[in-house]
């Protein structure tokens, strides 16, 4: 059957990596998370004291680029890929609130935003890939045949990852979460490289009042409808 690339952007927290991972499994696809990419380098940089102290060290997080391999490794019994930072499973270490608090800063750079590209689009040369992001369907995949932007209300957004983050036993407000969302978006959306935006051709998809179900039957119909139509 036909492959096509699936690109998935929108605000954080708006349930973008639960959809896709969904989408991909339905379509045999691979699925990747490339928040999770920028959180591993946030978690070297934050581990080698480059960023989170009272001194910031771009320059030498820059220099340590080219040390950093990261990796996706499909864990059979979740169903989905981890995070490998330097061969250590890092998927739990790049869920917390901290690394939430410092990875925009370091989606920022522009050193580390072409090295993920650069990787990213390896990852998708031979298509069949549903990857979320930021600019997936703006700078990674241009040319992705389904693009999605996804929006939510920001405190509808705050109260899903405050759920999750208690979930995980992480001591957090509700407050501080909610804050954490808004200073993302804003930071995400009024970076110099590669800003979040609504690519032209992507739908936007609103589930600020939308169950999961509903939310993967309708990607689902989009997907095949573009894929039934290539096939042709
Ligand atoms: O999707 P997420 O919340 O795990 O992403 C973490 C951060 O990484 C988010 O605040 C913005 C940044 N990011 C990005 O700049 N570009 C991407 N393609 C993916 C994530």
């Amino acid at each position: 059957m036909t492959k096509i690339t699936i690109a998935i952007d929108g605000y954080s927290s708006t349930g973008k990596s639960t959809i896709a991972k969904q989408l991909a499994k339905a379509l045999e696809y691979v699925y990747v998370d490339t928040g999770a990419m920028y959180r591993a380098v946030t978690l070297f940089a934050m581990r080698n004291k480059f960023i989170g102290g009272l001194k910031e060290d771009i320059e030498g997080l820059v220099g340590a680029l080219s040390t950093i391999v990261l990796k996706f490794i499909y864990n059979e019994e979740l169903g989905f890929s981890e995070m490998y930072l330097n061969g250590e499973n890092v998927e739990k270490a790049i869920r917390t609130l901290e690394v939430s608090k410092n990875v925009s800063r370091i989606a920022e750079i522009q050193a580390v935003r072409e090295i993920l590209v650069q990787q990213q689009k390896e990852m998708g040369k031979d298509k069949g890939i549903v990857m979320d992001g930021r600019d997936i369907g703006t700078v990674v995949f241009p040319d992705a045949e389904l693009k999605i932007f996804m929006t939510a209300s920001a405190d509808k957004r705050a109260y899903r990852r405050y759920k999750e983050l208690l979930d995980k036993g992480e001591k957090v407000s509700y407050e501080e979460v909610l804050k954490n969302v808004e200073s993302r978006d804003y930071i995400d959306s009024h970076r110099e490289f590669s800003p979040l935006r609504q690519a032209e051709n992507a739908i936007p998809f609103d589930n600020s009042d939308m169950g999961l179900e509903e939310q993967f039957e309708r990607m689902h119909n989009f997907a095949l409808r573009i894929i039934n139509k290539k096939g042709r």
